[in-house]
């Protein structure tokens, strides 16, 4: 070992030990007849003292070392009299009387520190030097103590981590596949693996029971702050279970890692349908850090010749407690917010309950004070609260509203990154229509379950077939999706058929599961977790990047090692592939 103490652990308890340090220059002071350097390391820094009247020789080469310089030093643990309790190593220095470079360094394009001047293109081209800085450490350290607590619980639940391969053949889930091309099968590709779902059932056909893998999954689409190309699921699958075993099972997992990672008991996990999702929140994944559920108000806005809710499919309130003194600027602020393309409403309907119990709202012209105060009771709403309507096209407004609630819920301060509200959302749709398809499309997957009961509806209403399937949701973030899966070949099989594939296409692309369905395939079923959503949702970050060591950027690309890249005409020709000049 090149060090006898990390830069992290000295204390009172050490002063008068001989000790080595190794780590990088992280600031440098010279005050004349002393120098003090600042040491780190991944564990914490301790502060060196060259002193130039006992050791000038040393405290003057000292003084030479720049920045990030990797340093080998001996001295002796000696208290401070200028004592930092704020961190660890605080209340004692090192006294130097022997360094060792161990490498120089170039002037770092951007201070190594809490809060950085490096811009993040900069940052990210550099990315192991944005790694040195405590916030990037703490979320990849973050990461590893979720990854390891997940598999302390798997394991201790008997699950056995198996791991699947890379290179396969596209399984449709939704996304566009990335592909690599066969050396030795000219003409063909392999596939990277959006997630290894047709493996782990076949691991329960082979009798695995309960499988797990911590998993590098690859999907091409579009990037998002919660989304990458390449990502990691915590993958699992269980034989011989109901949906309630998967529920119960993966709560236990999800309260063990906010238990031993966050110190935060999260109780019970409310349940709702989908339906009721929608219906409240107008959203499959709805924030329940804060209330303010959708309040259809139709009925009682009806008839009374305001044609824009009269015309409209439906017209939905939410309640925003306490912001009866939202000023004129700040209301026609929010709608114009709501107009813009992205939220997409035609306008915004607000009344106010005045705190002294009068009510004004901006279409008073067609609404009278009782007309008003119907809505208002329907919206459980108190003096000093402003309802906000939208109106339109169903599934537009909700959408619509969904968002305004969330902004609404943001302003309010009603989003505290520190608390965590997680839920299961059941019963999903099996089917959704694709209009420019033309076809029904999984809304999970190909391979999920029909809830028995609506087995009959395949037939006659696709729509309406609810499946097997569950997403966990935290703070508005789905973090985990899995169902009950097809186990028997002709179900399957009559799936695909609605989800338009031939049955040779069928037979083409998925008859190596189907036909390991007739060997005595057990009833399963199991989920997937964003592993590195879940880790930013534990660091309070919205962007996954920070929790993954070598992300790449909005398009795709790492900027680090310039990746992708062209190849070679002959590296080209070697895989069969020409290129279009
Ligand atoms: P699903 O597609 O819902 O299910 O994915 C499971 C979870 O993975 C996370 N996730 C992502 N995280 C980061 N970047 C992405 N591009 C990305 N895409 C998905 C989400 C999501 O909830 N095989 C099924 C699971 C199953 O049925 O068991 C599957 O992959 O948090």
């Amino acid at each position: 070992m090149l060090r006898t103490n990390t830069c992290g652990e000295l204390n009172k308890q050490h002063i008068g030990q001989n000790v080595t340090l190794c780590g990088w220059l992280q600031r440098s002071r010279n005050l004349g007849g002393m120098t003090f350097i600042d040491l780190r390391d991944r564990y914490g820094m301790t502060q060196l003292v060259f002193n130039m009247e006992t050791n000038a020789a040393i405290c003057e080469e000292a003084r030479s070392y720049g920045r990030e310089f990797v340093l080998q030093v001996t001295g002796k643990v000696a208290e401070r009299s200028n004592k930092n309790l704020n961190m660890p190593t605080g209340e004692i220095e090192i006294i130097v009387d022997k360094v060792v470079v161990l490498n120089k360094a170039q002037t770092p394009p951007f201070t190594i520190e809490e809060n950085t001047d490096g811009g993040d293109d900069i940052r990210m081209k550099y990315r192991y030097l944005d790694i040195r800085r405590n916030p990037v450490k703490e979320a990849l350290l973050l990461r590893a103590k979720v990854a390891a607590e997940t598999r302390t619980y798997l394991n201790l639940q008997d699950f056995v981590e198996v791991e699947t391969p890379v290179l396969i053949k596209s399984t449709p889930e939704g996304a566009r596949d990335f592909v690599v091309p066969s050396r030795m099968n000219a003409g063909e590709f392999y596939a990277l693996p959006q997630s290894p779902q047709t493996f782990k059932q076949l691991l329960m056909v082979a009798g695995m029971d309960k499988y797990y893998q911590i998993v590098k999954c690859f999907r091409d689409e579009d990037l998002r702050a919660d989304r990458q190309p390449e990502f990691t699921q915590i993958d699992c699958e269980m034989s011989f279970i109901e949906q309630e075993d998967i529920l119960n099972m993966f709560e236990g997992m999800t309260r063990h890692l906010f238990q031993n990672v966050k110190n935060v008991d999260i109780g019970e996990l409310p349940r709702i349908t989908y339906a009721e999702a929608m219906r409240d929140y107008g959203n499959d994944k709805p924030d329940i850090r804060f209330e303010m559920k959708f309040v259809d108000i139709k009925s009682a806005t009806a008839g009374k010749n305001f044609k824009v809710f009269d015309d409209a499919e439906s017209v939905i309130a939410i309640c925003a407690k306490g912001c009866a003194s939202y000023t004129r600027k700040q209301l026609d602020e929010l709608t114009e917010w709501v107009k813009r393309p992205q939220i997409g409403a035609t306008g915004l309907v607000y009344l106010r309950f005045n705190e002294d119990g009068t009510l004004k709202s901006s279409v008073d012209k067609f609404y009278s004070e009782a007309d008003l105060k119907v809505w208002a009771e329907k919206c459980n709403a108190t003096p000093g609260d402003l309802i906000l309507v939208l109106a339109g096209g169903d599934s537009r407004t909700r959408k619509a509203m969904s968002e305004l609630r969330l902004e609404i819920g943001s302003r309010l301060g009603l989003r505290d990154k520190n608390v965590f509200k997680p839920l299961w959302v059941l019963d999903f749709p099996l089917l959704e229509y694709n209009d420019d398809a033309k076809r029904w499309h999984a809304m999970h997957h190909p391979f999920t379950a029909p809830k028995p009961e609506d087995i009959a509806l395949l037939e006659t209403d696709p729509g309406k077939v609810r499946a097997n399937a569950y997403d966990m949701v935290i703070n508005g973030v789905e973090v985990g999706g899995g169902s009950i899966r097809i186990f028997n070949k002709e179900l399957q099989q009559k799936m695909f058929g609605i989800l338009g594939f031939t049955p040779e296409d069928a037979q083409a692309q998925f008859g190596f599961l189907m036909n390991a369905f007739e060997f005595g395939a057990p009833p399963h079923g199991g989920i997937a977790f964003g592993f590195d959503r879940l880790c930013s949702l534990f660091g309070g970050a919205d962007s996954i990047r920070d929790y993954i060591a070598f992300p790449k950027n909005n398009s795709g690309r790492d900027v680090m090692i310039d990746s992708p890249s062209t190849i070679s005409d002959e590296h080209l020709k070697e895989l069969a592939i020409r290129v279009a000049k």
